[in-house]
């Protein structure tokens, strides 16, 4: 749990599906989500990693539960959507955060290195998306998905990331469109580098790599996960009820360029 921890009843009574929730950027937007109430439901590859992150959560006080699923697999996805309502009665929220990542260039990448993370970030996205709308009929269902500002801008030794984010975005606004009327709005939040997350472990992996990367942040820091978090929690909620489509960029400027003088 993080220190200094606000809660309040702003999810009370909503049920929200998260995968890749069982670690880093996702496990963190779970454990806010269950600090204001809601109950959770995670899912990612690793049982262990389930079964660590129901721990956690169950220990934060929420009803928590969860199951192995890899998100290329709709069959999968599907059960555990069943699994999910099942066991926690309904789904008003969907979290899609699943992701792979690392640096090559993309003469060091396989076809099948590239369409790895290609399919854990778009097709894994579509999955989770396209296999929950049915069961988003209670009022007020939303939708996040996690970019990144590689999704807007290219960036080196990044090119499967890169499309595979600028995909998740578009994926994002188009269903946005077409579920609308349905009344499902689908929003994606762009994070920049945040702390202690295997994504910097991958991406800036030595502290000369790292300072590079803060110096050229506008806001001059890493963003934490609970910083995520509360972006999402801000989407779920009524504040956001007339918000659809849209890319909430909570990236301390980084999609702004580069802030570094000299
Ligand atoms: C080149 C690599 C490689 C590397 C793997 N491969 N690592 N190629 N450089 N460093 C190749 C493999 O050799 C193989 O190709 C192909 O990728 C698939 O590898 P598998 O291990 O079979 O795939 P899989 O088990 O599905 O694992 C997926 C993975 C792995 C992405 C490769 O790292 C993973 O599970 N990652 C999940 C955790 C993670 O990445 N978290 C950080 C997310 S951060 P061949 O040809 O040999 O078969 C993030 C930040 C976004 O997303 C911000 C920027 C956009
Ligand atoms: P992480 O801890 O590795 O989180 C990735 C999650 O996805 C884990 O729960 C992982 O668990 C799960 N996952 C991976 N492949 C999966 C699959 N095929 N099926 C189901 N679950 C799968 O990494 P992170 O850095 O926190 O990243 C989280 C999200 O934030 C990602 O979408 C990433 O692209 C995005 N992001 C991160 C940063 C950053 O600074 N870290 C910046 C911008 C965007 P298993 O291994 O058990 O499957």
């Amino acid at each position: 749990m993080s220190s200094s921890v606000f809660r309040s009843d702003l999810m009370a009574g909503k049920v929200a599906y998260m995968a890749g929730a069982t670690s880093g950027i996702g496990l963190g937007i779970a454990r806010r989500f269950a600090e204001h109430g809601a109950k959770v439901y995670v899912v990612s590859r690793s049982l262990d990693k389930v079964e660590a992150a129901v721990t956690t959560l169950q220990a934060a006080g929420a009803e928590a539960a969860g199951t192995s699923v890899d998100v290329r697999t709709f069959p999968d996805v599907e059960r555990s959507l069943a699994d999910c309502v099942q066991k926690l009665g309904k789904i008003d929220f969907v979290l899609a955060a699943a992701a792979g990542n690392f640096p090559a260039p993309a003469m060091g990448m396989s076809d099948r290195a590239f369409k790895a993370v290609i399919d854990i970030d778009l097709l894994g996205t579509f999955n989770v998306l396209r296999a929950s709308f049915e069961h988003l009929n209670t009022p007020g269902a939303s939708i996040v998905t996690i970019t990144a500002p590689q999704a807007e801008a290219p960036y080196m030794l990044q090119s499967h990331a890169c499309a595979a984010k600028a995909g998740v975005l578009m994926l994002t606004k188009t269903l946005a469109m077409e579920w609308g009327a349905a009344g499902v709005r689908v929003n994606a939040v762009s994070p920049g580098p945040i702390a202690d997350t295997e994504g910097m472990r991958r991406l800036a992996s030595t502290p000369e790599m790292e300072q590079k990367a803060v110096q050229r942040l506008p806001l001059g820091r890493f963003g934490t996960v609970d910083e995520i978090g509360d972006a999402c929690l801000f989407l779920a909620s009524d504040a956001a009820r007339y918000v659809t489509g849209a890319s909430l960029s909570v990236d301390g400027g980084m999609g702004l360029g580069d802030a570094h003088v000299g």
